[in-house]
C-alpha cells in the first residue's frame, strides 16, 4: 500500500480507501468484520463513513469493530444530510454540528474525528457560521482537520475567502462524485480543487460495482448492489455498456484489467489522495488492493482515456 497526504495538509492517507456505506445496512456485523479486517491487514488507513449511512449503524459498527485499532485509522465521517424528517436534524447550522458530532464520537466510540466532512452545502446556513462551530470543534479536540462533500467549485472558493478571513479552519478536502464514466467535476470543481490545494476523494469510484465489468447487458449478478439500487437505471444505460466495452478494451490491450483501469486512472490524477471503493466480501478487499496497486497511467494513456 503506498500512502498520499490528503491535499496539502501532512495527513498521510491509504492510496486505496474503504468507504463504509454499506455497513449495518447491506452487510450485517460478520461482513463488515471480514472486510474491515482484510482492508486492515493489507494497510487500509482510511475509512469513509457518515452519520447517516444506515442512520447511525455504520459508525457504531465501526466503533464496535475497530477497537484499540483505532488509532492506526484515518477515520473520517460526515454531517449534514437528514437523519430523520425533522427540519432541526440535518444541515450545517451551529445547532446541529454541535449535537450530531457528540452523538458521531458516541457511536464510533472514539475521543476525536480525523477528517470531519460537510456532506453537502447548505444553502440555509451562512458558511462564516459553520466554520466557526468547526473551528470550534478543532480547538476543543474533537476534530482533527475539515473537508467538502458536494459542494460547487464557487461554494468552495467562498468557503475557503471566508476561512482565511476570520482566521479560521481551511476545509482540506473535496469527496465528489468521480469515475470514468462520471466526469462532470472535471470543468469546474477539479480546477477548484487544484486552485485551493484539495485533496480530491472520489466516491463512487466503481460507479456502485459497475466498473468492475460484472454487469452485462440485461444481466445482473445474484445480490449485486445494482439489483437493488435506485441508481441502476443511471448506471445501466445502453451507452455505458458501449463505453464500458472501449475502455475494457483499451485495458486489455494494455495487459490490465477494467478494475486496474478504474482504479489506476483515478490515483494518476494528483489530486486526488484516496479512492474510498466499498466492498462486500474480503476476497472484493484484496482484487481491490492489488488493481489500485498495478497501473499508473502516463500522459498519452490518460489522453486516450479522455477521448474514449
Ligand atoms: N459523499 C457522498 O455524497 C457519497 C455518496 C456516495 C458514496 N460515498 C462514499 O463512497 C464510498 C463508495 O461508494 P459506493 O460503495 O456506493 O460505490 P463504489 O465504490 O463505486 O462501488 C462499490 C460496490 O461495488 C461492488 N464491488 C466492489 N469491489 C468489487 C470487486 N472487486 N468485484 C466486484 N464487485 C465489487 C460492491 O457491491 P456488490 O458486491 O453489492 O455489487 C461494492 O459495494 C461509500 O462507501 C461512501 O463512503 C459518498
Amino acid at each position: 500500500m503506498e500512502y498520499r497526504r490528503l491535499g496539502q495538509s501532512g495527513l498521510l492517507v491509504s492510496e486505496l480507501g474503504l468507504g463504509a456505506n454499506n455497513f449495518g445496512t447491506r452487510l450485517d456485523e460478520a461482513r463488515t468484520r471480514a472486510v474491515l479486517d482484510q482492508a486492515l491487514e493489507l494497510g487500509v488507513t482510511f475509512i469513509d463513513t457518515a452519520d447517516v449511512y444506515g442512520k447511525g449503524a455504520s459508525e457504531t459498527l465501526l466503533g464496535r469493530l475497530l477497537g484499540p485499532r483505532r488509532a492506526q485509522v484515518v477515520l473520517a465521517t460526515k454531517v449534514g444530510m437528514p437523519m430523520d424528517d425533522s427540519p432541526f436534524e440535518r444541515g450545517a447550522s451551529r445547532r446541529w454540528i454541535m449535537q450530531e458530532v457528540e452523538a458521531s464520537l458516541r457511536r464510533l466510540n472514539t475521543d476525536y474525528i480525523d477528517l470531519y466532512q460537510l456532506h453537502e452545502p447548505d444553502p440555509g446556513t451562512p458558511i462564516l457560521e459553520t466554520l466557526q462551530a468547526l473551528e470550534d470543534l478543532v480547538r476543543a479536540g474533537k476534530v482533527r482537520y475539515a473537508g467538502y462533500s458536494n459542494f460547487a467549485g464557487w461554494q468552495m472558493i467562498d468557503a475557503d475567502w471566508t476561512a482565511r478571513t476570520w482566521h479560521l479552519v481551511r476545509p482540506i478536502s473535496a469527496q465528489d462524485h468521480y469515475n470514468l464514466l462520471a466526469r462532470d467535476i472535471e470543468r469546474e470543481l477539479l480546477p477548484a480543487c487544484r486552485a485551493l490545494g484539495l485533496g480530491l476523494i472520489p466516491y463512487y469510484p466503481l460507479e456502485s460495482g459497475f466498473l468492475t465489468g460484472k454487469y452485462r447487458a440485461g444481466v445482473i449478478p445474484p445480490g449485486a448492489r445494482l439489483g437493488e439500487s435506485r441508481r441502476a437505471d443511471r448506471v445501466l444505460t445502453a451507452e455505458n455498456f458501449v463505453r464500458l466495452e472501449r475502455l475494457e478494451g483499451f485495458a486489455r490491450e494494455r495487459g490490465h484489467s477494467l478494475l486496474e483501469l478504474a482504479f489506476g486512472w483515478l490515483l494518476s490524477h494528483s489530486e486526488v489522495a484516496t479512492v474510498i471503493a466499498s466492498a462486500s466480501s474480503a476476497e472484493q478487499v484484496r482484487q481491490n488492493v492489488q488493481a489500485a496497486a498495478t497501473w499508473r497511467l502516463d500522459p498519452s494513456e490518460m489522453e486516450t482515456v479522455g477521448a474514449l
